[in-house]
């Protein structure tokens, strides 16, 4: 019999930025969710991987004096290395500066403009850089500022292709009302339809302005806008639209689930762009789209600025990778925000972990061995009314869990678990083994007391194992338990029947004590400070060190660009009337007639030097923020007024 099909996939992530707790949450949740896929023996297709075009790349590698693949490629790698850390399963990796992805994307681009999908016409409007994203006048904050970040905005004017969104509204509307689950949470979804009634609008999708995209195959000074290249990777992977295209039929056309998930901010992408895309090129909509929060810090969103982003490896070595990956999933009910703080961190370290889970590992462990010297076997009896309660809530919790984490609930489920495991330490209280253990006429019972917590462990492990992967292993190492026990389909309470256990339990996990480890956190963040400057600043200078410049205002007189370089710029540079040749790579930002006739802030007392056989004596001062570089030109400022 075919096996039920599972497709799972992350946002792919933008090469700008590194992974830190925040975004490793969309790759957790869905390992997690491919994980228990596979567990219940789907067969499971896991993607991931790179969005590494657009504007924004092509800056930033300029700012790096490398390629734009050279930088994206080391931004895969470090990613890759991050996955690798927190054992992500992803089955690809894919990243859409690869041939495979760019002859997909190029393709689909034809196919819509074949079809009158897509038609070229003239975009005027604004253009965020950071957010990748066209806005028009109406929907700018203050005349000119980005709606979703804020930042200033620029004023395109150029040829480009549109997308026929309009078109499809009505159509999309139906689909998503006739599909309650399409999109979740409902919250989320209300949004989608309140956006897509207020009128949608022709979407630009293609580029002239800058070169690191995909081309458009007939009209190559276009690039394709990095949303449809990007969104395009979850069929580019499965080899849609190539000679073998038999992912693309096995895990989407007669697939049985697909699952995209994306943080808010990216759902309307997600819920609009895309099923948009796939109505127009004939592609079943198979998918459906899971809309988490955002895990923020106290002060609102973790930014290098603020300095305090958390990453994954500032918790991984001391606290352990379950600690992280069960923290992150627990305590983030599906669409909602959560706030992370250490001392939560901690607190709930010490509680479902050190107390809970922990606790009731090694207090079984340590009986079985003391009462039993290690193997137990299966009692059927019922004793007591705990016998009964302990088995009856194991049986509703199994139930609980998959039908939580089928529907990607996984807080709820694992809530769920959790209840069992406390429950299960309470029954050791309730039935107190210790007094049974007294009494010879009463080994038989105590061995059933034992029994049932071993068998409640081994239910437990095997619900944790998509979210804890490595302590699952280490629990049924220590109970014993053979593979086949293991298995999904052996979530039934009772079908244990003899184990010896480890003769002695390793401790799973150690309490923290709160205070001394979050000292231990402040006095790293103190130590990062001291030796990496925050928001990218050059370290520290005094005033004294700043006092030996020597600033002058020169009137650049004459510029020319080097015949034999990109970067370099020439210029004659008149300072306190003598001329000074200065080189300046800033070729790329400006052309030489522009700074004709400027008066520029020269370092003057620079020691000369050679660059690419030109002299220079001196230095032009420019600045920069995140968007732009400038040359710094002077006012005269006369009697109050400023000319
Ligand atoms: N490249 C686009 C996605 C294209 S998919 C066709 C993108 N990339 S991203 O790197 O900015 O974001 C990747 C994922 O991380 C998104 O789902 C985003 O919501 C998520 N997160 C980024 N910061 C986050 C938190 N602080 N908390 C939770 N998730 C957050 O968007």
């Amino acid at each position: 019999m075919k096996k039920k099909t599972c497709y799972v996939t992350t946002p792919i992530y933008y090469s700008s930025g590194e992974v830190h707790i925040g975004n490793s949450y969309s790759t957790i949740v869905c390992d997690v969710f491919a994980r228990y896929n596979r567990l219940k023996g789907h067969d499971t297709f896991f993607l991931t991987g790179m969005d590494e075009h657009g504007q924004k790349v092509e800056e930033a590698a300029k700012k790096n004096n490398v390629t734009p693949q050279e930088f994206v490629n080391k931004m895969a790698e470090k990613t890759q290395a991050a996955w690798q850390m927190m054992k992500i399963t992803n089955n690809d990796f894919i990243c859409t500066s690869q041939e495979r992805h760019i002859k997909v994307v190029q393709k689909i681009f034809e196919k819509l403009l074949a079809n009158d999908d897509i038609y070229l016409g003239v975009y005027e409007g604004n253009y965020c850089v950071p957010c990748e994203s066209f806005f028009p006048k109406s929907k700018l904050v203050d005349g000119n500022l980005c709606p979703d970040c804020h930042r200033p905005t620029t004023v395109v004017k150029e040829e480009t292709y549109f997308l026929r969104l309009k078109k499809y509204e009505k159509q999309l509307l139906q689909f998503i009302k006739e599909n309650p689950d399409f999109i979740q949470p409902e919250s989320r979804r209300n949004e989608v339809i309140s956006f897509i009634e207020q009128g949608l609008e022709d979407l630009s999708v293609s580029r002239t302005t800058f070169k690191w995209g995909v081309p458009v195959l007939s009209n190559p000074k276009h690039v394709v806008y990095v949303w449809i290249d990007a969104l395009s990777n979850y069929l580019s992977a499965l080899g849609y639209l190539t000679d073998d295209d038999s992912l693309y039929q096995n895990y989407w056309v007669n697939g049985d689930e697909v699952v995209h998930v994306v943080g808010k901010d990216i759902l309307r992408f997600h819920a609009v762009y895309w099923p948009i895309m796939l109505m127009a090129l004939g592609v079943p909509i198979k998918f459906k789209l899971y809309a988490h929060g955002w895990w923020l810090m106290r002060e609102g969103k973790m930014s290098k600025s603020r300095a305090n982003v958390v990453y994954p490896q500032d918790l991984i070595p001391e606290y352990g990778l379950d600690a992280l990956r069960l923290f992150l999933v627990k305590e983030m009910p599906l669409g909602n925000d959560s706030i992370f703080t250490y001392e939560r961190f901690f607190e709930k370290y010490n509680a479902d972990l050190a107390n809970d889970l922990g606790n009731l590992v090694s207090r079984t462990i340590s009986m079985v061995n003391k009462y039993f010297g290690g193997t137990i076997r299966k009692t059927a009896k019922i004793y007591t009314e705990f016998d009964q309660q302990i088995q009856e809530l194991a049986e509703k919790v199994i139930k609980q869990y998959i039908n939580k984490f089928d529907n990607f609930r996984f807080q709820d489920g694992l809530n769920a678990v959790w209840e069992l495991i406390s429950r299960a330490n309470k029954y050791i209280d309730e039935t107190t083994p210790w007094i049974l253990s007294k009494d010879e006429t009463r080994k038989e019972e105590l061995e059933n007391v034992l029994y049932r917590l071993v068998e409640v462990l081994r239910l437990v492990a095997i619900m944790i194992s998509p979210v804890m992967v490595d302590t699952c292993e280490t629990i049924f190492n220590q109970l014993g338990i053979s593979n086949e026990l293991q298995q999904f389909d052996t979530l039934k309470f009772g079908l244990l029947n003899t184990t010896t256990v480890v003769s002695k339990a390793e401790v799973l996990f150690k309490r923290l004590e709160i205070e001394k480890e979050l000292a231990k956190i402040e006095k790293a963040k103190e130590k990062e400070k001291e030796t990496t400057p925050t928001d990218n600043f050059k370290p520290e200078i005094t005033i004294e060190d700043f006092s030996k410049l020597d600033l002058r205002i020169g009137k650049v007189i004459e510029c020319k660009k080097d015949p034999n370089s990109d970067k370099l710029l020439i210029l004659q540079v008149e300072i306190n009337g003598k001329v000074r040749q200065i080189v300046s790579s800033i070729a790329d930002v400006y052309k030489a007639e522009e700074l004709v006739g400027k008066n520029i802030v020269v370092l003057a007392n620079l020691k000369p030097t050679k660059i690419r056989g030109h002299l220079s004596e001196g230095m032009l001062l420019a600045a920069s923020n995140e968007e732009q570089l400038e040359v710094l030109e002077t006012r005269k400022v006369t009697k109050g007024t400023v000319d």
